[in-house]
């Protein structure tokens, strides 16, 4: 007998509630928990422009072959030009190396398997990140440090406090920085403060490690890249993971890429081959359709073009169900106006979250995360009547 003595192992954080929430059998049950775009119907469609390339690209979709270990070379050239800017890309590209990786989280995996070999092991997060951040790393063999980073009773960045937590970390601590659309607080930092976290790593000496996974849906596109683009200014040396789940709407494709940017091209190729290892002992390389897909459209203009527009419809609908709801709400609730993203925390209890779940049939994370892409204007008042019920005004 060898499996007696497994225990039952927690139900994850966020997909954990998937399960309850569909034995749920009330009918206005409302789903707040998760990550996934969805419309005004709650429904999760591909996107049109994915949809397009997808029939274009099945004639020649070469499925009796390997990728290389680190990926298609055409998606990775488009994604590139995508995180970091097209100049910046053509400008810095000789020494940023890039792997397609098996989404954003398989990104952060090989990231943390490669700095735990070759640069630190101490990795701090802030105290509320996504929930998955600390198992990556810890499974990756890293240890996990957190520091101050949201104020969650003034629903707002405590910069100072982060700044001062930064300024006592060991140097080469590997700092996890949520490019846009924080996760789960919504609650980004201005260009002015990227500007001093970035004096201040350098100074400290401390590494970036970017989470980029929601490019488009915080101020747009170019705007949402721009803490990436200081940093590189800067002359840091860093990470990014890069996920394609959300702004391309292939959540099961599982699409995404590392970007490890590097200080010249000798150390560019000797960072990728140590990460080539690594991908070949994980899982030797990865599947290609859904990077297939994208390179399709971010290289064909016309559905670039097509894709560009509806992630920004997209983006206007999450903020017009953020407006709208914040406009019935009292004042301690008006600080959600100001976050960016799929996300918002309130400032609940876990017993409170346990309320609007039985009570309500209203599905939060367990830290308070609020997910907008569950409302839409039928559920509205019905939303906001549990939250003032449960959480007072
Ligand atoms: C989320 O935070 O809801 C998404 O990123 C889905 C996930 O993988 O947790």
């Amino acid at each position: 007998m060898f499996f007696h003595g497994v225990a039952e192992g927690p139900p994850d954080p966020v997909f954990g509630l998937g399960g309850a929430f569909q034995a749920d059998v009330r009918p206005e049950k409302v789903s707040l928990f998760i990550g996934i775009y969805r419309d005004e119907e709650l429904k999760a469609t591909p996107m049109a422009a994915l949809a397009q390339a997808k029939s274009q690209i099945q004639k020649d979709d070469l499925l009796a072959d390997y990728l290389p270990m680190d990926g298609y070379p055409p998606f990775l050239q488009a994604v590139g030009a995508l995180a970091f800017g097209e100049e910046l890309w053509r400008g810095a590209g000789e020494r940023i190396y890039a792997a397609q990786a098996v989404g954003g989280t398989g990104a952060l995996r090989v990231g943390a398997e490669f700095l735990a070999q070759e640069v630190s092991r101490d990795f701090t997060v802030s105290h509320l990140t996504w929930p998955n951040h600390r198992q990556i790393f810890e499974r990756a063999g890293c240890r996990v440090e957190t520091h101050p980073y949201y104020d969650g009773q003034k629903g707002r960045l405590d910069f100072a406090a982060w700044v001062g937590a930064l300024r006592k970390l060991p140097p080469k601590t590997v700092v996890i920085l949520h490019t846009c659309c924080h996760n789960p607080t919504g609650c980004d930092p201005t260009l002015q403060h990227w500007e001093e976290i970035s004096s201040l790593m350098l100074e400290k000496n401390l590494f970036p490690f970017f989470d980029f996974a929601y490019q488009g849906f915080g101020e747009g596109i170019e705007k949402d890249r721009l803490p990436i683009q200081i940093f590189l200014k800067a002359g840091h040396e860093m990470l990014v993971a890069y996920s394609c789940s959300k702004n391309f709407g292939l959540y099961s494709q599982r699409v995404g890429a590392l970007f490890a940017v590097t200080s010249n091209p000798v150390e560019k190729s000797r960072v990728g081959s140590q990460v080539k290892r690594i991908i070949r002992a994980l899982y030797s390389n990865p599947p290609a359709h859904g990077a297939r897909m994208v390179a399709h459209v971010l290289t064909h203009s016309a559905l670039a073009q097509e894709w560009r527009s509806e992630l920004g419809r997209m983006q206007g609908r999450l903020s017009s169900m953020r407006e709208a709801l914040v406009q019935k709400l009292p004042e301690e609730y008006q600080f959600l106006r100001n976050l960016k993203g799929m996300f918002g925390c309130l400032n609940f209890s876990v017993e409170q979250v346990r309320r609007l779940k039985e009570q309500f049939g209203i599905y939060l994370l367990e830290n308070g995360r609020l997910s907008l892409v569950g409302l839409n204007h039928k559920n509205m008042d019905r939303v906001v009547h549990a939250l003032l019920t449960v959480g007072g005004s």
